[in-house]
């Protein structure tokens, strides 16, 4: 058999390869507490599964959805960020349903990379971004987030000729692996860059309802004309716990979505009809578990953090997204630490430099594992004091 380049270019999909460790050790007997993978432990909230068990029940929902998804489900949509953002979207052109985030990420490379294209992809950041960029035949160019800005890829940085070169750019706030958060204004930055050179924005938004302290993230649609340039990508997955149903949506420029709507719909057909009847629950029902959920989250968060810094960790409480991102001590890798973790505490964490190179020196730990595992983790950790780093 000769499979495609492509495919000997792959890496382990980074949480194929945690599971595996993780299955080994507990296979072994051994008792791991994992922080390692953003998946909400809280079930889906119960409204929206009876909504599901009813609509599983109609035969009408047993045969092929369209791949545009139902109307009520992109009115739902639309209904929903108008609520949320003030935001008013087209349901027919400017909303599209999609069978989770990842899903439309990956489908969107195919919609403006052809071989040899460049897309500008944040470094640390989501591996599909630039796994779809390759698998599109395109070249990614990562942009560098660092600490001392914020985590936003400072714009002025890029290579005016790689920003000429550049068919897109990949954003992602609340951020995924770093928890930074973007203010308004860096997103008008981002819109005037991206007409400057002519690049569309793809913006990646699933984190914009877990927040803290009061924090309201904003939609990057809010933007000073956005919608001439970009579309945002958004998830039910980890709004109403529902990462299982597999359920998300592409909102913004008609151009763009009608794009990915043509991929799509030579590839998929569409979300299950009876999950998208649970979708249009989630979006228009009472939105009372989403500040529930962020309670739990935030006192999880509380708890984690003071655990790490009693260890000596530097760690700056995330306001957004459900992850904390901190610092491995001086002499450590992000992928040293992480192992020694594992071996010497049994704990799980995510070593930065899976998400890129600059994600080196840290570690993600994720805040959905239940209250039960999070003490127990953080008893482990309690007094601890971390061993000195191998000599290298
Ligand atoms: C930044 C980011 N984008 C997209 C996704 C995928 O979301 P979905 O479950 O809707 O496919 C995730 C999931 O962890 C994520 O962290």
């Amino acid at each position: 058999m000769k499979f495609a380049e492509r495919i000997s270019k792959l890496q382990p999909y980074l949480f194929v390869e945690i599971s595996r460790k993780i299955n080994e050790k507990r296979a072994a007997g051994i008792d791991v507490i994992t922080f390692a993978i953003g998946d909400p432990d809280i079930p889906t909230p119960p409204h929206i599964l009876n909504r599901l068990l009813e609509a599983s029940r109609d035969p009408k929902n047993h045969r092929y959805p369209e791949s545009e998804g139902l109307p009520e489900f992109r009115r739902a949509i639309a209904h929903w960020y108008q609520k949320r953002f003030g935001l008013t979207l087209d349901p027919d052109k400017e909303v599209l349903p999609l069978i989770g985030a990842k899903e439309g990420i990956g489908h969107m490379a195919l919609c403006f990379i052809d071989p040899g294209d460049v897309a500008l992809v944040p470094d640390p950041g989501y591996p599909v971004y630039s796994v779809g960029t390759m698998f599109a035949g395109g070249e990614s160019y990562f942009m560098p987030l660092a600490e001392e800005n914020g985590w936003l890829p400072d714009l002025e940085a890029i290579p005016p000729e790689v920003a000429r070169k550049a068919k897109v750019m990949w954003l992602n706030y609340p951020n995924n692996p770093t928890s930074a958060v973007a203010p308004l204004d860096y997103f008008n930055k981002v819109v005037e860059f991206a007409k400057r050179y002519d690049i569309a924005v793809c913006h990646d938004g699933p984190y914009t309802e877990v927040a803290y302290d009061g924090y309201k993230p904003v939609s990057f649609l809010q933007a000073k004309g956005a919608m001439d340039v970009a579309i945002e990508f958004h998830s039910l997955s980890k709004t109403y716990n529902m990462t299982g149903w597999r359920v998300g949506m592409a909102v913004g420029n008609a151009q763009m979505i009608n794009a990915l709507m043509r991929v799509k719909s030579n590839l998929d057909s569409g979300i299950p009809q009876a999950i998208q009847i649970a979708g249009i629950e989630a979006l228009t029902a009472s939105q009372e578990s989403i500040e529930e959920h962020n309670g739990i989250y935030q006192r999880r968060r509380d708890r984690l953090v003071a655990a790490l810094r009693s260890i000596g960790l530097r760690v700056t409480p995330p306001q957004a997204s459900l992850y904390v991102w901190t610092r491995v001590p001086e002499g450590y890798t992000s992928a040293s630490f992480a192992g020694m973790l594992l071996e010497e505490k049994d704990i799980v964490v995510t070593p930065g430099s899976g998400y890129g190179a600059y994600g080196e020196g840290y570690i993600r730990l994720s805040l959905t594992l239940s209250d039960a595992d999070l003490e127990r983790g953080i008893k482990r950790l309690s007094g601890w004091r971390i061993p000195s780093p191998p000599k290298r």
